[in-house]
C-alpha cells in the first residue's frame, strides 16, 4: 500500500459512514477494504430491529468484497462516531470482525483505524489478534 493508497483509503472509510444504517445505535462505522488488485469495497454497519442481526461496517465490507471473487486483502480503514458527528475516537474492529478478517488477511495485511484524514493509527491484525485461530490449525 502506497501513500496515495492509503491517503485514498482513510478517506473512502470515513465517507462510507453516510450509508450505515443505524436507527437503533446511530453510531455509524464505514469501513474501506483494499484488494491485492488496488480495488477498495465500502461498508457500513447495518443494524436490525432483532439486534444480534446486526452487521459490523467491516464485514459488509469484506462479505461484498468476497462475493465478488476476491480473497487478497491488502487493508482496511474504519472510522466510526456518532451520527453526524466526525468520529470522536478510533474505532476498533469487534471480536467478530477481527476473526473474519483473519479468514482473509495475509501477513503484511493492515488496519487502520481512522478519526480523520490526518489522524488514524495503524496496526497489523497479528497485534489486534493475536494468537488467532485459523484454517490452518484445522488441516
Ligand atoms: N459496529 C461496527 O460496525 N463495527 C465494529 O467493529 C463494532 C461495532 C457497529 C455495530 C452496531 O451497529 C454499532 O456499531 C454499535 O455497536
Amino acid at each position: 500500500m502506497d501513500e496515495n493508497q492509503k491517503k485514498k483509503l482513510l478517506m473512502e472509510a470515513l465517507e462510507a459512514r453516510a450509508m450505515a444504517y443505524t436507527p437503533y445505535s446511530h453510531y455509524t462505522v464505514g469501513a474501506a477494504l483494499l484488494t491485492a488488485e488496488g480495488e477498495i469495497y465500502r461498508g457500513g454497519n447495518i443494524e436490525n430491529a432483532s439486534y444480534g442481526a446486526t452487521n459490523c461496517a467491516e464485514r459488509t465490507a469484506v462479505f461484498k468484497a468476497v462475493s465478488e471473487g476476491r480473497r487478497d486483502f491488502l487493508a482496511i480503514a474504519i472510522a466510526g462516531g456518532m451520527e453526524g458527528q466526525e468520529p470522536a475516537d478510533y474505532a476498533y474492529p469487534c471480536g467478530i470482525c477481527r476473526q473474519v478478517l483473519r479468514e482473509f488477511a495475509g501477513k503484511d495485511f493492515r488496519v487502520l483505524v481512522v478519526r480523520s484524514i490526518s489522524d488514524y493509527r495503524e496496526y497489523t491484525l497479528e497485534e489486534l489478534l493475536p494468537h488467532g485461530f485459523g484454517g490452518e490449525s484445522i488441516q
